[in-house]
């Protein structure tokens, strides 16, 4: 209670005098002005808990001021005093918002019982708006159809689980996240915020593959007003968006080299600056990078800076590809069968066991997120009077339009048909894919910019 700060309003300097001498005596930090213009200057600067105002001020009336003052910060409470008790001032203060009324002459211990109840009035209002806060994270949690539990039974996602739950407490370990496109990249960073201090605090993905290159730097880190031409209004960056909570940041291999270096200085500093500004921000968040490429390669191939390839791997936590984790099939078939029979309407059906041989020994190139898209397909698929999802709702496990003829067979050692094969296998990821070079690249075991060179060499276009 010691710590709250209280601001003073009255035109009487003597009252003014009395009350901040007996609030200072009790422990209080005492504000005080004369004048509303004064009084609001103070609130514009100093973070006050509680405002003791006159009635009758110069400049407006006290229920004026303190309108003002709700402006500025709606938490301060407020407590009108007045030497003129007419009972429609007090009832419009209290209307308006006053939490209590004293008329003058007062005993000041009663001012002091009415800061008692007023701050035990704020903390009762922090309270619901923390518990609002987290019903309405929660809110967010259910209604986001991506908010699915993480499956894993396999000892490879138990493995993760743990590492997972070991680096959740401490906010300022970062993490990189490895693994195939669809593996669940995304999902574990989101399991990593909630499990750790993440409830009601921001988790901020951002796509490193999505912006331009030269919109990184006000992207990352914000801008003042007029920093360069065009910068009309200030901005904040990612970092400051996410700061107390988690930034997630996606794709961290198709970063420029330029940004890694800046990247690396955050990393290490825990602040940054605003371009344009010479203010520096301090940082406590937690910092979540994750890739599909293999940044070691990267790095030999100096596209990935060294310095900055250590600095993340310290916490490095790899989600294995579905295909090397068949434990983990049957509870995410089972799991999407039942989301998307519940979100669909549809009555739920068993996977016949023909289709379940086949889903079993299926190698998933597209990992949890082709196995999710099956099963919502073959559930649009089902007719609604079978009882069961047959092999004939799961079309792509057939299909082979992608696969690649015998490579060796004694009979067929010609190497020009190389170069053919290479263009069918990119013509088959992309088609795969849905035209995305970032998880083509990963199907394909490449660099995106690898894959980007030798589309041009055989002259495909895609759109
Ligand atoms: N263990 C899991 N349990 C349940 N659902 C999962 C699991 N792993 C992934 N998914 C689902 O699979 C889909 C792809 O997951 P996510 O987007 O996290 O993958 P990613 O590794 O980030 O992929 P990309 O590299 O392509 O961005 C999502 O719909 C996600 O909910
Ligand atoms: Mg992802």
């Amino acid at each position: 209670m010691s710590n709250l700060k209280v601001l003073v309003v009255d035109d009487e300097k003597g009252y003014r005098d009395e009350i901040e001498e007996y609030l200072v005596d009790s422990g209080f930090t005492v504000f005080t002005a004369g004048l509303p213009s004064a009084a609001l200057e103070i609130v514009g600067n100093e973070s006050i808990d509680i405002a003791i105002i006159d009635l009758r001020l110069p400049e407006m009336s006290g229920i004026d001021l303190m309108k003002k003052i709700r402006e500025i910060d709606e938490q301060i409470g407020v407590i009108m005093i007045s030497g003129h008790g007419d009972m429609d001032s007090v009832i419009s203060a209290m209307r308006d918002g006053a939490i209590d009324f004293f008329p003058k002459p007062f005993n000041l211990i009663d001012i002091r019982f009415a800061i008692e109840r007023t701050r035990k009035f704020i903390e009762m209002q922090s309270n619901l708006t923390e518990i609002r806060n987290t019903c309405d994270n929660l809110m967010e949690m259910m209604n986001n159809e991506s908010r699915v539990p993480i499956i894993g039974e396999s000892p490879g996602m138990k493995e993760v689980f743990r590492l997972m739950s070991q680096v959740s407490p401490n906010l300022n370990t970062d993490v990189l996240l490895t693994g195939e496109s669809g593996t669940g990249k995304e999902l574990v960073a989101r399991g990593i915020h909630y499990l750790g201090s993440g409830k009601g605090k921001v988790f901020f993905d951002v796509n490193c593959t999505a912006i331009p290159e030269n919109l990184f730097e006000s992207e990352f880190f914000g801008h003042t007003r007029n920093a360069f031409t065009g910068a009309l209004t200030e901005k904040k960056g990612c970092f400051e968006i996410a700061n107390g909570g988690t930034l997630f940041l996606d794709e961290i291999g198709d970063l420029p080299l330029a940004m890694q270096a800046k990247l690396l200085r955050v990393l290490e500093e825990r602040k940054i600056r605003r371009v344009g500004s010479n203010i520096d921000i301090p940082l406590n968040l937690r910092i979540i990078a994750s890739t599909n490429q293999d940044l070691g390669a990267m790095m030999e191939h100096k596209l990935f800076r060294e310095d900055l390839y250590y600095r993340l791997n310290r916490f490095p936590i790899n989600i294995p590809a579905l295909r090397d984790r068949k434990d983990d099939v049957i509870p995410l078939l089972e799991l999407y069968n039942w989301h998307f029979s519940t979100t669909m309407k549809k009555s739920y059906k068993h996977i016949s066991e023909k289709a379940l041989t086949k889903l079993l020994t299926y190698g998933y190139p597209g990992n949890v997120r082709e196995l999710r898209n099956m099963v919502e397909k073959a559930i649009i698929l089902s007719a609604t009077k079978s009882l069961e999802l047959t092999l004939n709702c799961f079309p792509d496990l057939d299909r082979s339009a992608c696969t690649v003829p015998e490579l060796i067979s004694p009979d067929n050692l010609d190497l020009s048909r190389l170069e053919g094969m290479e263009r069918d296998m990119i013509k088959c990821a992309m088609q795969k894919t849905g035209n995305n070079k970032t998880h083509a690249a990963a199907l394909l075991n490449i660099t995106r910019t690898s894959l980007n060179r030798r589309i041009e060499k055989h002259g495909l276009e895609f759109n």
